[in-house]
């Protein structure tokens, strides 16, 4: 499903990552579990293609999208919810949803996406309540839980879940690891960046594990026979993932244009 082979990743001019690799099977969850600062968020983030690589390949199914602009991406089926959550702040969340949506239709996602619908609001009924509110009115628990459901809507493939529990009330994790076991009983892939080792237990079995090793140029094989060294240093900001022309000059998404 998705294969990534030795990445390097720069931050401006830090180098942060060094030969990351791993690959999350077919219907497969992997948590990549490394503390703060360890480099789980530039690994997705490069995965999605919000950093670009230095060198390195990513491959998804068969397909090598390591130049691939991130709406391309996501058209492929790689969905992607960022560790703020990344919701518009100012468009509810029906319309953060209907970017997704809008995404499924442009890659023929569109059968898939109206049944996953349905299956999302089954997943987090709570959020049919909210389908009104500003992104910006929500609460931790609840931003986490629309950016997940917002991915859903692309009707994915894969789901990228970046920190997916991270500063949520014990009771709101559990409700999400729910969330996420069901999202993974749709046979749906995951690749999940976790800091708290507990909380990976309960998602999967298998996980890769990065970890911060300043001034280490070394390789040291981790859980699940994968390589994955990522490394902590300075970087630079992202940018919009499903937009074509990542809003540097008008964006095409029709709804998008409200929400900067
Ligand atoms: N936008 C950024 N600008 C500068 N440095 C950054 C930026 N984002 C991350 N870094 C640095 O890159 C390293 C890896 O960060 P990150 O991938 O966010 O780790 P994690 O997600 O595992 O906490 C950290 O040391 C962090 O300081
Ligand atoms: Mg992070």
């Amino acid at each position: 499903m998705l294969e990534i082979a030795g990445i390097n990743t720069y931050r401006g001019r830090a180098q942060i990552l060094r030969q990351v690799s791993l690959s999350v099977g077919d219907k497969e969850a992997v948590v990549l579990v490394g503390r703060n600062g360890a480099g789980k968020t530039t690994t997705i983030d490069s995965i999605i293609g919000l950093l670009t690589l230095r060198s390195g390949k990513i491959t998804f199914q068969g397909q090598d999208i390591s130049g691939m602009p991130p709406y391309r991406r996501a058209r492929l089926g790689i969905g992607y919810a960022p560790e703020d959550a990344g919701l518009f702040p100012d468009l509810t969340v029906s319309e953060n949803f209907q970017i997704c949506r809008w995404l499924a239709q442009k890659s023929g996602r569109a059968a898939q996406a109206a049944e996953i619908d349905e299956r999302v609001y089954a997943l987090f009924p709570e959020v049919r309540e909210l389908s009104q509110r500003r992104g910006l009115y929500l609460s931790g628990g609840q931003k986490k839980m629309v950016a997940i459901a917002r991915a859903m809507m692309l009707s994915p493939s894969i789901l990228l879940l970046d920190e997916p529990f991270e500063g949520l009330a014990p009771v709101v994790v559990t409700r999400l690891i729910d969330a996420v076991r069901k999202i993974k009983e749709m046979k749906i892939s995951l690749l999940i960046a976790e800091s708290n080792l507990a909380n990976a237990g309960r998602v999967s079995r298998r996980s890769a594990q990065g970890r911060r090793e300043p001034g280490s140029d070394e390789h040291h094989p981790r859980l699940g026979g994968h390589h994955t060294q990522p490394h902590a240093k300075s970087g630079v900001g992202t940018s919009c993932v499903w937009c074509p022309r990542n809003f540097r000059s008008g964006c095409r998404i029709p709804i998008c244009r409200r929400g900067r």
